[in-house]
């Protein structure tokens, strides 16, 4: 296992490796060793944006992809072949087809951005190949997966790293710098949400036919999609090192959005109008750290609503709230408790990651978040060092679902949270976009 702290000096090596790599410094072709050699299995809506995204970073060769969808597998090889390297192999005509991809003796990496129920398989698959995982949200939906993810990786040696892109936002690692200075004193609460319209991701809009996450919302009633807010609240508490979570509740609302939309819509006849959905439109967590912090999650992607994140982050001497886009610092921010802009403070306390990549990165998916993301892992790969988020992120901020499913199940009632990292929390050091 690449242990975050032995691997420490590896990693921050890397990390500068990706401001030159980023800069144009170190391009590498096909035959070049110290290209990072990735397969992607699922090419649809993110995997063709994320191969679009490699395609741009120095030291890529992507030699196999697989989806069982042969429109989508042809047209992701064609965005390789554009940028100009071979037409990579294609694996498809079967769900079990990746299992043959993950065994090619010329890939470093394994990218996966398939439906929720293969993302673990996938994973485990890839890393019993001794390959990386590059995993997308979310990286398990069971307890069971998490935990296998968990010792796959750990016996394997193999990096496991779900690809959580709001964890590496410009203004959430300035916020995270702020509290690595001291600004907001002990951390004690954060909030966040995963408030999004989507319903044209669960379903067609236009004819209300249900896409595959539609399922979900039929024999699910949970945080089923959780990661988005909790990424960069995971680096502001120190979850993994110094802390952890302990126990959840989880309360979810009736679920009526989708009834409710569909029937106006299409008449009260159609089959989406007339579904019986499981989903609560609003699940509403607290989780409790064995240090003493508290997080709120929501769960808010069914209601028409703006999207939103909601988060806010508190401690003895200060608060960031984001959706304020303000901060209060006691004894810094002029006035008696006013709020001030953010802004300035995003400039001072700006991530290294943004100061050499956002040039760059300015033109990927989501702001560029996606792109720091990914030559982040990239670089991982190349230096074969760990990767910003591990295993044990990547599980911590998944298990959310199950133990949110479970404590709903029981009317609310208090579920313990795994330590995945086996006691390992209480030395192992901030290593997660550290500056020095
Ligand atoms: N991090 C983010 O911001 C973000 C944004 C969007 C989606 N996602 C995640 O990306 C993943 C994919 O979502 P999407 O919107 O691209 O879905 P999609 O339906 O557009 O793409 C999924 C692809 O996987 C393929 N596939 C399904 N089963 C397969 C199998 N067994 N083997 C090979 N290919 C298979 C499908 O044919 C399809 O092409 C989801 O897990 C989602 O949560 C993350």
């Amino acid at each position: 296992m690449l242990d975050n702290q032995t691997t420490r000096r590896e990693f921050l090596k890397a990390g500068a490796a990706v401001g030159l790599a980023a800069a144009g410094v170190s391009p590498v072709t096909a035959t070049d060793r110290s290209a990072a050699r990735i397969g992607i299995i699922g090419t649809g809506r993110r995997g063709g944006s994320h191969l679009r995204t490699l395609m741009r970073l120095p030291g890529v060769v992507v030699p196999a992809l697989c989806d069982t969808h042969a429109d989508n597998l042809a047209a992701a090889q064609d965005i390789v072949v554009k940028a100009g390297q071979e037409k990579p192999e294609g694996y498809s005509g079967s769900e079990h087809a990746f299992e043959k991809l993950v065994e090619r003796d010329d890939l470093d990496a394994v990218m996966i951005t398939t439906p929720w129920d293969w993302h673990a398989p996938m994973a485990l698959a890839a890393m019993n190949a001794g390959k990386y995982a590059a995993v997308e949200v979310p990286a398990a939906l069971t307890l069971k997966q998490c935990w296998d993810l968990v010792r796959t990786s750990e016996r394997t040696g193999r990096p496991c790293m779900m690809l959580e892109n709001w964890s590496f936002r410009r203004d959430n690692l300035a916020v995270l710098n702020m509290i690595r200075a001291g600004l907001l004193g002990q951390i004690v609460h954060a909030h966040c949400a995963y408030s999004h319209d989507c319903i044209g991701w669960f379903f067609d809009a236009r004819t209300g036919q249900m896409r595959w996450p539609g399922k979900y919302l039929l024999n699910f009633n949970g945080s089923l999609y959780t990661t988005h807010g909790l990424g960069p609240v995971l680096s502001w508490l120190d979850i993994n090192c110094g802390d952890r979570f302990d126990y959840l509740t989880s309360t979810a609302t009736k679920p009526l959005r989708m009834a409710d939309y569909f029937a106006r819509k299409f008449g009260p006849d159609h089959p989406a109008a007339k579904a019986r959905y499981e989903q609560g439109d609003i699940v509403t967590s607290v989780i409790k750290t064995v240090g003493g912090k508290t997080v709120v999650v929501n769960y808010d992607v069914h209601l028409p609503r703006p999207y939103d994140n909601r988060w806010l982050v508190q401690g003895t001497r200060g608060i960031y709230d984001e959706d304020k886009a303000s901060v209060y610092i006691a004894g810094r921010s002029p006035g008696d408790h006013q709020w001030e802009p953010f802004e300035p403070y995003q400039k001072q306390f700006a991530h290294r990651w943004w100061k050499t990549m956002g040039g760059q990165a300015a033109s990927a998916g989501h702001g560029g978040v996606d792109y720091i993301e990914l030559a982040l892992f990239v670089e991982a790969v190349r230096n074969k060092t760990q990767t910003p988020l591990d295993v044990y992120d990547s599980v911590t901020m998944s298990v959310v679902i199950p133990l949110s499913a479970e404590s709903i199940a029981k009317g609310s009632a208090p579920v313990k949270a795994p330590d995945f990292t086996g006691g390992k929390w209480q030395t192992r050091k901030q290593v997660f976009a550290a500056e020095s």
